[in-house]
């Protein structure tokens, strides 16, 4: 499949996004491990966290869906999963992976585990090293650090204080997940603050969960059914936002937008390159919302960097990036090696791409350098697969000279099925048309 862009003169309206995605697969995996019934609302209905719904149902929790994004999930506690009958396939999806591990190192039977062929790269020694200190088993491919992975988990996980090399809430959240059956607390120490998703919603299912500056700590206990509301995805809004800032007549709302500080680096940075994104919060759930509204705005180069920052926008970089490419000076990105172990090699893919559009971008260990401020020209680019390398480059083509064909766009359903449709009806025309 491919994305025809055309050059769109205005972008104009309001728009929902959909739920985010690390809390939707969150609050699949604990409405399967706590007792009774729960009811989340706003679920991400794309391909990743479909999956995670499928994988608590082959582990025998039970999910009725009740209408859109709505769904009953009755659990039965942290000992009623099952042995799952045949392998259970995370697609593309990184966090129903390390997070399904988290929750599998405290189940005593064997779950087979794999993932498509970006997933089968990406490493999950990170999240397997701390499991199996804790006591559960896993074996697989590269010395037990690629998907298919086999896991064994154990009834009562061992306690532990684990210091993560890297800032990464899947980690963390893993090793939380484990500790929810362990023989005492667990705590996790990060070189800066990931996403803390899992904290709120551990505590809204109940689970005694303290943090400090630098450290999460899990007391062990059951968790009850609880109701979860979503909130829209700031990852998905921020093609939105950028489209809004860069295409020449444009005015964008965004409704129940999650703001959770720290996933909301995106605003930061674009604040720092001019931006001004009206916010108007609304009533807090567990996570915050905001109505967020973009204008045109012609956008200075920033800086991107330091471990505070880049993980509360990690997943934002490659729609940054596009609108550093049109900001005027140069934009370095840097600390950010993470990306090159995400969907794809996030920093290779930018440089490769961008630069088809006419952008000079320097790549570097650890980040780039955009030379903004020269106009894009149209070109045949390439998603390498990567759902937010899509949508970020679909949107780069809005503001190109001339018609652009994004290939391998598939993706884009596991995390925003309806992107197309949201910018064309912004539009009011089809500037994007999906092709097979
Ligand atoms: C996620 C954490 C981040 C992020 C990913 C979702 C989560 O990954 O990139 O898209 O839901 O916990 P890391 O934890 O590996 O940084």
């Amino acid at each position: 499949m491919r994305f025809r862009v055309r050059p769109a003169r205005a972008l104009h309206g309001e728009a929902e996004v959909p739920g985010d995605k690390s809390v939707s697969h969150r609050a699949a995996l604990l409405g399967a491990l706590a007792e009774g019934v729960s009811e989340v609302q706003g679920y991400l209905e794309a391909e990743d966290c479909l999956r995670t719904l499928t994988a608590v149902q082959a582990l025998g929790a039970e999910v009725t869906r009740k209408g859109p994004g709505h769904y009953r999930i009755a659990g039965g506690g942290l000992r009623g999963l099952s042995e799952p009958g045949d392998v259970i396939d995370c697609g593309n999806s990184g966090t129903a992976a390390r997070l399904l591990c988290g929750v599998l190192a405290g189940q005593p039977f064997w779950t087979l585990m794999t993932g498509d062929a970006s997933m089968r790269r990406r490493p999950m020694g990170r999240i397997a090293d701390p499991l199996r200190k804790m006591g559960a088993t896993l074996v697989g491919r590269a010395e037990g650090t690629r998907l298919p992975l086999a896991i064994r988990g154990t009834a009562t996980p061992k306690a532990m204080e684990y210091a993560t090399p890297v800032a990464s809430a899947q980690i963390k959240s893993a090793v939380l997940l484990a500790g929810l059956g362990a023989d005492g607390p667990v705590t996790v120490i990060e070189p800066a603050p990931s996403r803390d998703h899992s904290e709120r919603i551990l505590r809204r299912f109940g689970a005694r969960v303290t943090t400090d500056e630098r450290a999460v700590t899990l007391t062990p206990g059951p968790l009850r059914a609880t109701t979860v509301t979503v909130p829209g995805d700031i990852s998905s809004a921020a093609f939105l936002l950028v489209a809004g800032l860069i295409v020449g007549d444009a005015q964008v709302t965004l409704h129940r937008v999650g703001v959770n500080p720290t996933r909301t680096g995106v605003l930061d940075v674009l604040q720092a390159m001019g931006a001004r994104i009206a916010t108007t919060r609304a009533a807090d759930e567990g996570e915050p919302t905001a109505s967020l509204t973009a204008a045109s705005t012609a956008l200075r180069a920033t800086e991107i960097g330091g471990a505070r920052l880049i993980p509360r926008l990690i997943d934002e970089v490659p729609i940054l990036a596009v609108a550093a490419a049109v900001a005027s000076g140069v934009t370095v990105v840097r600390d950010a090696t993470e990306l090159r172990v995400k969907e794809s090699d996030r920093i290779a893919a930018i440089g490769r791409e961008l630069g088809k559009l006419g952008v000079p971008i320097e790549e570097r260990p650890d980040g780039m350098a955009i030379t903004g401020g020269h106009r894009l020209r149209g070109a045949v680019l390439n998603s390498g697969g990567d759902h937010r390398m899509a949508m970020a480059l679909a949107v780069a083509a809005l503001v190109a000279d001339g018609e652009s064909v994004v290939d391998d766009v598939e993706c884009v359903n596991t995390s925003f099925p309806q992107f197309t449709k949201t910018i064309n009806d912004l539009a009011g025309s089809p500037v994007i048309t999906v092709e097979a």
